[in-house]
């Protein structure tokens, strides 16, 4: 999908659907002589936020349909103003037409200026129209709008413009991260994502490179290669960065998840949606994806997004409940459950991030069942012990929409973790689990500011409408905007 800005007089301009409120839409219907037919087809629309209703004008119209959306008189609340935007693009995608010109900045929103409301309509249509078909041979339900005009007055022009800029980016680093988590998982292995990485690279200022087994034997990777020794497919250490700002200046390090399947290994998972652990690494598509949105953007600074590449299988090689190894940061693990896998590859991702010299460090992860249970799909869990890391992330995501929520990282949670053998064991005991792995993740975090995102809940959906999210790429990518001023 590509946006533009577009000025003019909306009754003046040609497209073939115009998405706009109901006051605005008999207006233009009016001016268009369509008043009959218009004030037929609303007659029964209950003018609300979350309602659209299409109206067809007929051939001699230069706009050939209104997309009418629902609740947008007087001043809504941001989250009316986000359902009457989701509603609209969600409208939009079904209609077999190559273009739209989007009308619905006009609305004011308590709190939130226009740049806002551009921002906030533009990520829902970058949200909505996504399709992943690659892996269907009929195509009857192909999107085909390729294209979307915001609509500008002279006055708002330069803040849609910017909105417009930062949309396209962000389109591009969703649908990467999209893209990357439907693949199934005999396709989307850590070859796999080591190839789509290496695409990153022909974006200006992005270099990307890559650990392989070997290499982090010799390092002394020992958690990692843990999880991956089970597997047929290596992993990889996965090194993608884009240098927008000085070279000196110290990076925003993003740390994914990528579990390209995961069974759970000797603690093998139940058959039940067993499918949608090919989900897991979607915590490092969003890191790549927030990358790729960070290049096309030219945001001026830093970020290093590191991927931490493997399948979790058992096998005659796989990793047994009980086995010791030793972690890149030198302190000891006892894995008591194979299943608690990503905080293995994430603790010596974690510990090799040191070298980068880390403004921040952010890791993504869909690491536990429980944030599922405390948060459904609609926030992902923020950890931190950094409260201004964690206001800004959380700041980041209220505004993009990609709503984070803080849950307690406290010394007291660190006593769940004691093992007999080991420095540290990879689980706890009942209770408090997405704390307990972030407790796990923390012991490996001394050296700089760190924030862990828990996103099992939000990065997909599970069940019947099973599919990838992209999140948290909005978030991060509005963390970074935020973090060039
Ligand atoms: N990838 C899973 C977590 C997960 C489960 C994400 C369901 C999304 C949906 C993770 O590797 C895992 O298996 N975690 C275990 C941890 C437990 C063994 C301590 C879990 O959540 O059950
Ligand atoms: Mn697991
Ligand atoms: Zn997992």
């Amino acid at each position: 999908m590509k946006y533009s800005t577009r000025t003019g007089s909306l009754s003046e301009l040609t497209t073939p659907c115009l998405i706009v409120g109901l006051e605005q839409a008999r207006t233009v219907a009016a001016e268009q002589g369509q008043s009959a037919l218009f004030d037929a087809a609303v007659q029964d629309f209950s003018d609300k936020a979350g309602r659209v209703l299409v109206v067809n004008l007929t051939r001699e119209s230069g706009i050939k349909r209104l997309l009418v959306a629902g609740g947008t008189d007087g001043e809504v609340t941001p989250a009316d103003y986000r359902k009457i935007v989701d509603a609209a693009a969600r409208a939009l995608k079904p209609l077999k037409i190559d273009s739209a010109l989007w009308a619905l900045a006009g609305t004011r929103v308590a709190a939130r200026d226009l740049y806002w409301r551009y921002s906030a309509g533009l990520s829902a249509l970058a949200g909505a129209l996504y399709q992943f078909d690659q892996h269907k041979t009929g195509n009857d339900k192909e999107l085909t709008l390729r294209a979307v005009q915001v609509h500008a007055d002279a006055r708002g022009r330069s803040w849609a413009q910017r909105a417009v800029r930062e949309a396209n980016a962000l389109q591009a680093g969703l649908d990467f991260a999209r893209d990357l988590g439907h693949q199934p998982p005999n396709v989307c292995n850590p070859t796999y994502l080591l190839r789509e990485a290496r695409k990153l690279g022909r974006l200006n200022k992005v270099k990307v490179s890559a650990l392989d087994e070997r290499r982090m034997k010799e390092l002394g990777m020992g958690a990692f290669l843990a999880v991956t020794q089970g597997s047929a497919t290596p992993g990889r250490m996965i090194v993608v960065e884009y240098r927008g700002a000085k070279a000196g200046d110290a990076p925003v390090v993003l740390v994914g998840k990528g579990i390209t399947f995961d069974t759970g290994g000797i603690s093998l998972k139940p058959a039940i949606n067993m499918d949608e652990m090919k989900f897991d690494m979607c915590g490092a598509a969003a890191v790549l994806g927030t990358v790729r949105a960070a290049a096309e953007a030219k945001l001026p600074l830093n970020v290093v997004a590191v991927v931490a590449a493997a399948e979790n299988m058992p096998s005659g090689g796989a990793t047994r409940p009980g086995d010791i190894v030793r972690s890149l940061s030198g302190k000891t693990v006892e894995i008591l459950n194979t299943d608690a896998e990503g905080r293995l590859v994430l603790c010596d991702a974690l510990t090799y991030v040191e070298r980068f010299k880390p403004r921040v460090v952010v890791d993504v992860a869909t690491l536990t069942g429980a944030m599922i249970v405390a948060l459904g799909a609609h926030a992902s869990g923020l950890f931190s012990k950094d409260d201004e890391l964690a206001e800004a992330l959380l700041a980041a995501g209220e505004w993009s929409g990609d709503r984070a929520w803080r849950m307690p990282l406290w010394d007291d949670y660190q006593d769940l973790l004691k093992s007999n053998f080991a420095d540290v064991p990879n689980i706890g005991g009942a209770g408090a689990g997405s704390i307990v792995a972030a407790c796990f993740l923390s012991r490996f975090t001394g050296s700089y500011r760190w924030a862990h995102l828990d996103v099992a809940g939000s990065a997909f959906q599970g069940g019947a409408g099973k599919a990838a999210t992209g999140r948290p790429v909005g978030l991060l990518f509005r963390y970074l905007i935020q973090a060039t001023r």
